[in-house]
């Protein structure tokens, strides 16, 4: 096998590490004079209950996200367990696909069928339960 050959099956990129934090400005701002980073994306996805904010690196993103109401899943994740790593965003070329392939591979969906998410992509997310503990969303671009 050759350096460049694929061996992810059907995972095209690491679409975004999602982070979750407290304060979304504090957190691009360090990102900001750590790194020298800046904000390539901002949105509020009203039916997550959270705003998110895009770093890109190379084609993948580090997606800072903070809660924008209470009963959003970032607030009951930070409120559970603290900030810090969220979920993994997998990039793939049919959602529908890779997620039927991941029930019949036994993974538990939260998502039933895909759905929109952030900058026009479609997602769907799969249960950390039965994953090894990550909290999976599929990102087909
Ligand atoms: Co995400």
């Amino acid at each position: 096998m050759s350096e460049n050959e694929s061996t992810s099956g059907i995972l095209t990129e690491i679409d975004h590490v999602a982070i979750a934090v407290r304060d979304l400005d504090a957190a691009i701002d360090y990102y900001n004079k750590a790194f020298g980073a800046t904000v390539a994306h901002r949105e509020v996805v009203e039916s997550d209950g959270v705003e998110e904010a895009l770093v890109k690196v190379a084609d993948s993103y580090i997606q800072l996200t903070a809660a924008t109401r209470p009963d959003s899943p970032i607030a009951k994740a930070i409120e559970k367990r603290g900030e810090g790593l969220h979920h993994i965003g997998y990039r793939v070329d049919d959602c529908q696909a890779a997620l039927d392939a991941m029930i019949a591979a036994g993974a538990t969906p939260i998502d039933k069928a895909p759905r929109p998410g952030s900058r026009g992509t479609t997602v769907a997310f799969i249960h950390p339960k039965g994953s090894f503990g990550t909290l999976i969303e599929l990102v087909q671009e």
